[in-house]
């Protein structure tokens, strides 16, 4: 058994791709391979040269880039200096994840495989490109991929004799082990509360005593000494969450003030900001009644699994109510290894209905139920509390310690740094729209980030911390740097493309240079209508007086026919192919994705053409030229 030895490194941003690391994992231990799975920049990268067997599974982002959690590892890959057979002893498999309607469709996983057979590996099996799109969503190609995979392990690694595959009806252990401290009446270590104990705690509803007490030191405000990090938020308070846009405008767009004195947080324009949210507590209350558990409860987390470290971001010893409220995506929609996770604790006497239940759950994770799964789930964004609601049986019977198994932990979210560090010293904004919208099935949705911080309300806090009541919620938050970058050179005129909450990051980049008195500032800002939605209006009237910059906007829908941002950009020909021709400017695009960028890529080459008076495609090598001399930036997001 001692060369069944399996890595499996991921790179997630979303979630996905872990996911489906843990599901390549979970199959392969049921095959009896000795299997490692971590996030490829928690892998010493320099051990690669000695692994034998390695499964890559990784997505890529909006722009063809690689996500967070895998950047330093492919940057090291792509050393010009190692030697071009230095992993030559490693047999691959390379797993991209991928969404089509991105024009880089699954180039990480390409480059990824392809650099690796340039360093010497060998593929054992061809490039799995999974789409998002797919009417099956990922799993369309994970499946038969994995399949393949296992027959072709299978044959170079044989079962040894007289071994079995495990049976895929035997529930793998959990990750971790949980071990509830004795409450006052004494109830010691079970995995679901009683129904006494549910009609004695104290407070199920609101935010909960706990949250606040002594022993949950985590959510205090803390002022850390290295720059702050995902594992180390800084704790920033809530300045000023102001609506930007018109009370009757359709969507809500915030501009949020963060107070970051004493965090050591710097950044530059152009880069992100990382926001660690919480659940909404009337989700937490419906989740935790759901599972009849008692919020106050604390427990103990200890390690169950050699290959799952403990989450170093949770409290230990935590409360049930830290955990639904700051680490259970509770509302994240469920992906597939949740039902089969869910199966395995479903189930009891024939024809009850924790049997249909059982049954309901084994049709989801066949081949066949695949579409029905697709369905019930994807296609509507069911989330994991309303699948638990149409499985209350089977509620009742999952062990809280599956919870970890079952339910991914809440991710990060990133927002475009909308404020300047000279111009907003000590200070760090956000300009974010508030997701709200209902599903196919007309169920309400609502962002758990954005109306997180939509819903801190700026005098109760004031009130809550100066009464010096229960401390005042703040925002756990750290910076990292952005995909824009502006030329250090604050002479290079810039020209900047950002409809909606694009202009985040170009809001950044005005009020840095003019605090410096510099200029050469163009921005086009597109929006619905003059008096709904253009946010910022009045930031710009002291600037634009000055002579530092120049605004050209595009309102959609204050008239008939639809006036966008590239239509301004061809107005603006003349102006533009100057700066860009004669002044070296740099051009930048950033906001909600779709066709946004390409449009007004597509009308920069228009500009190009016609202003320099080049062939369509001379003006598109042009354009080309200046992207990859990074005069040419994209942003966007979705
Ligand atoms: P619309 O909603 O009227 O279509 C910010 O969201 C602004 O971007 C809105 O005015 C929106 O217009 C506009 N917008 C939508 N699609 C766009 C596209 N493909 N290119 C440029 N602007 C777009």
């Amino acid at each position: 058994m001692e060369d069944r030895q399996l890595l499996v490194l991921y790179g997630s941003q979303t979630g996905t791709a872990h996911d489906v690391a843990d599901r390549v994992t979970r199959e392969a231990k049921r095959r009896y391979f000795a299997t490692r799975t971590l996030a490829m920049d928690d892998y010493n990268v320099t051990s690669l040269i000695q692994e034998q067997l390695v499964v890559f599974v990784c997505s890529t982002t909006g722009q063809g880039d690689p996500p967070d959690n895998m950047r330093m590892f492919w940057k090291f890959l792509l050393r010009r200096d190692l030697p071009s057979s230095s992993l030559s002893r490693l047999q691959f498999a390379v797993l991209g994840l991928g969404d089509s309607s991105y024009q880089k469709f699954n180039v990480v996983g390409k480059r990824l495989q392809k650099r690796i057979e340039q360093l010497g590996g060998e593929v054992i099996q061809d490039l799995g490109l999974a789409d998002d799109q797919h009417d099956l969503g990922v799993d369309a190609v994970v499946t038969p991929w994995l399949s393949k995979l296992w027959d072709t392990l299978l044959n170079m690694y044989p079962l040894p004799p007289g071994l079995q595959i495990i049976a895929s009806d035997i529930c793998p252990p959990s990750k971790y082990k949980v071990h509830f401290l004795d409450t006052e009446n004494g109830v010691g270590d079970h995995s679901v509360q009683s129904e006494s104990e549910s009609e004695s705690s104290p407070d199920v509803t609101g935010q909960s005593e706990s949250e606040s007490s002594p022993d949950v030191t985590v959510d205090q405000p803390v002022t850390p000494v290295a720059a702050p990090s995902f594992l180390c938020p800084f704790h920033a308070r809530l300045v000023s969450n102001r609506r930007v846009t018109s009370p009757d405008h359709f969507q809500d767009v915030r501009l949020i003030k963060l107070d970051t004195a004493g965090s050591g947080i710097s950044y530059s324009p152009g880069d992100v900001v990382m926001v660690q949210p919480q659940n909404s507590p009337d989700t937490v209350d419906e989740f935790i009644s759901m599972l009849n558990l008692d919020p106050d409860r604390r427990f103990q987390l200890e390690q169950n699994d050699a290959d799952s470290p403990l989450p170093p971001h949770i409290p230990n010893p935590c409360s049930v109510r830290w955990l639904v409220s700051h680490y259970l995506d509770i509302n994240a929609v469920p992906r597939r290894s949740f039902f089969e996770l869910l199966w395995y604790h479903a189930g009891g006497e024939p024809d009850s209905d924790a049997q249909l239940e059982r049954e309901k759950l084994a049709e989801f994770c066949t081949a066949e139920g695949q579409e029905e799964l697709y369905n019930y789930c994807n296609r509507v964004k069911r989330n994991i509390r309303e699948v638990l609601q149409d499985f209350t049986k089977t509620c009742a019977q999952i062990p809280f310690e599956y919870l970890f198994d079952l339910i991914p932990p809440l991710q990060p979210r990133a927002f475009s740094i909308a404020s300047s560090p000279s111009a907003h010293p000590d200070e760090l904004h956000i300009l974010m729209a508030v997701v709200r919208y209902r599903t196919k099935l007309h169920l309400p949705r609502l962002g758990v980030c954005s109306n997180w911080l939509a819903n801190i309300n700026v005098e109760e806090e004031k009130k809550e911390s100066r009464g010096g009541g229960g401390a005042a919620t703040t925002v756990p938050i750290w910076v990292k740097r952005g995909t824009i970058r502006f030329p250090s050179d604050p002479n290079v005129p810039l020209i900047m493309v950002g409809p909606g909450t694009g202009l985040a990051p170009f809001r950044s980049a005005i009020h840095q240079r003019c605090a410096g008195g510099k200029g050469g500032l163009v921005l086009f800002f597109g929006c619905r209508s003059e008096n709904k939605d253009f946010f910022c209006k009045d930031e710009w009237t002291d600037f634009t007086q000055q002579g530092l910059l120049k605004v050209f906007t595009a309102f959609s829908r204050d008239q008939e026919e639809k006036i966008y941002v590239q239509h301004r950009v061809r107005e603006q020909g003349a102006l533009l192919w100057k700066m860009i021709q004669e002044q070296n400017a740099y051009f930048y695009i950033a906001g909600n994705a779709k066709s946004m960028p390409d449009d007004v890529k597509e009308a920069l080459v228009d500009v190009v053409s016609k202003q320099g008076a080049m062939t369509s495609v001379d003006a598109t090598l042009y354009v080309q030229q200046l992207e990859k001399s990074r005069r040419f930036q994209v942003e966007a997001w979705s």
